[in-house]
């Protein structure tokens, strides 16, 4: 599903990735362990395209996909819940996930998606007013997951995602 082929990415002189290789097969859950600063999350946000490789290659299904901007990634199916939540913390919990959606126009999919987000995280049901800056960390690490699956990906790439979550959640 994803192959990504002896990729370097680079902020200014810093080399942050180093020639990495890694594939994906559908159905699988892959997990990156390393160091503080060994480069996972930057991994992940260049697979997502908030980073471009300097060289090497990533193939999504068939498609190449480095360098591509981000928007055009979560259309074709990737989906990324980024390190530290990064909910819109000014918005209702609804409101960001109605964000999670925002490239899709499938209004009665997106209904049932927001129910199925629901049932995963009855607490953000209850708290769907209120404003996600407010709610605690385990909360927003819910929304931030609740968020990326509205886009209904095909990939989902979790960055720290048992941060702040309770063990049964987790
Ligand atoms: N915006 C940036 N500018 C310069 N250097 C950066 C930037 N972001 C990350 N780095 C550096 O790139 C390296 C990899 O960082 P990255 O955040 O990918 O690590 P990580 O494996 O996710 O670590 P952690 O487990 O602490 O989250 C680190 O040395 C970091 O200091
Ligand atoms: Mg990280």
């Amino acid at each position: 599903m994803l192959k990504i082929n002896d990729i370097n990415v680079y902020y200014g002189n810093i080399h942050a990735l180093k020639g990495v290789s890694l594939e994906i097969n559908q159905g699988e859950i892959v997990t990156l362990i390393g160091a503080n600063g060994a480069g996972k999350s930057t991994l992940l946000q260049t697979i997502s395209g908030l980073l471009k490789p300097k060289t090497g290659e990533i193939i999504f299904e068939n498609e190449h996909v480095a360098g591509k901007v981000a928007q055009s990634i979560v259309k074709r199916g990737i989906s990324h819940v980024p390190e530290g939540r990064r909910v819109f913390a000014n918005m209702s919990v609804e409101e960001n996930l109605d964000l999670g959606a925002y490239l899709r126009k499938d209004k009665k999919g997106i209904k049932e998606d927001v129910e199925k987000v629901y049932q995963l995280f009855p607490r953000l049901e209850e708290r769907r007013k209120q404003l996600s800056g407010t709610l605690s960390g385990g909360e927003q690490q819910m929304l931030a997951m609740g968020r990326a699956l509205m886009a209904r990906p095909r990939l989902l790439l979790l960055d720290e995602p048992s941060m702040g979550l309770a063990p049964l959640l987790v």
